[in-house]
């Protein structure tokens, strides 16, 4: 049976896992690709920092370059921009596939990681840069994609949502919320990227490109965070039938002079309490896809965390390693611009989402 070199980039609260089902479950994950995934080393800032899993110290360096120079997949789970971009780089234009969890990279610099992947044929996958565990990026790239998607919402961050929803069930105000998000691990130390939006905008920016087979980058992204929502905007919204979540939107619409185009917009949205989003409760998150022919879908499950977040990487890695066993080109997941961006200015765009029309 053939080996692929497994590298992993950064061991955190995902990477962690990640390396411990590669370890736990080699044999499995060989019989389901037809080749052995052979983790031959984890690059870290800090070979000695404690970790959530016990793994063996040997896989640790801090020489990523020469470690993603020997791999035939490489893993991706840094975060931020530099040096994962480079990287990723550097792992494409060797031919090899690339799993990136990262967000942030993507929605900032995705079109050119893109390019590159496809000019070298290697497969570039993230799946679990959006919404964590569930499985949302494949299905609208590859299961929709003989559709025409026309919207997508998405709750797509959980410490927001399970801040709006203890607002909404307990009636608490905004701060006592996040300290209790704190408290539960769910908000960093600093909510910030949070609680503006900015997360949400990042993979916002992805849902639409994928969506609408398009270029999207964070500063197409209209975005408001959930900071100024008060308990009494919660109450009022209630007493009119509606929940308030931080939805992230990306929807086809036709400007003033009839050009039609895609608005791509994060902001705290009125919900009909019978919209299937409003039962996402707590740290959950889903996506709500509407297209012209299958109509209306909702993908739910648990955006963030080590484990399910790992689920995500894992399918990415088999999916990769699978293709590059039967010697398939590889295919990126995304088109680069074939109907032109056209961001809809965020003053015509509505704050109330309602069953079927905005
Ligand atoms: N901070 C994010 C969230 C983690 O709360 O959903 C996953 O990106």
């Amino acid at each position: 049976m053939k080996t692929l070199k497994v590298a992993l980039l950064g061991c955190g609260n995902v990477g962690a896992q990640v390396a411990r089902i590669l370890l736990e479950d080699a044999d499995t994950l060989a019989a389901r690709t037809g080749a052995r995934l052979e983790l031959v080393g984890i690059a870290v800032r800090n070979v000695d920092s404690p970790r959530d899993v016990e793994l063996p110290r040997e896989l640790f360096t801090t020489d990523a370059s020469t470690l993603v120079a020997g791999a035939d997949l490489v893993i991706e789970l840094m975060g931020g921009i530099e040096p994962a971009r480079g990287l990723i780089l550097e792992a494409i234009r060797h031919g090899a596939c690339v799993v990136t969890g990262n967000k942030a990279l993507l929605a900032q610099d995705g079109p050119t990681l893109y390019e590159e992947a496809d000019k070298a044929g290697v497969q570039l996958s993230y799946e679990a840069a959006v919404a964590g565990a569930i499985p949302i990026l494949r299905p609208i790239r590859d299961s929709l994609s003989g559709d025409r998607i026309t919207r997508v919402l998405g709750i797509v961050n959980g410490t927001t949502n399970f801040i709006l929803d203890q607002m909404d069930s307990t009636g608490a105000q905004f701060a006592d919320a996040l300290a209790e998000a704190q408290r539960l691990g769910y908000a960093e130390a600093d909510p910030t990227a949070d609680v503006e939006g900015h997360d949400a905008a990042a993979k916002a920016a992805i849902l639409a490109a994928l969506s609408f087979h398009t270029r999207f980058s964070l500063a197409d992204v209209h975005c408001e965070g959930i900071t100024k929502v008060s308990a009494a905007d919660i109450a009022a919204a209630k007493d009119a039938g509606f929940v308030i979540k931080l939805l992230a939107i990306a929807e086809k619409l036709t400007d003033d002079d009839g050009a039609e185009g895609v608005s791509v917009r994060v902001h705290p949205t009125l919900l009909p309490r019978e919209h299937p989003l409003a039962a996402v409760r707590g740290a959950f998150n889903a996506v709500f896809v509407e297209a012209e022919n299958a109509g209306e879908l909702m993908f739910y499950g648990q955006g963030a965390g080590g484990t399910p977040t790992a689920s995500a990487v894992l399918g990415d890695l088999v999916s990769a390693a699978r293709r590059v066993v039967l010697g398939g080109p590889g295919r990126t997941e995304t088109t680069t611009g074939h109907v032109p961006a056209l961001p809809i200015s965020a003053s015509r765009t509505s704050y109330h989402v309602g069953l079927s029309v905005a």
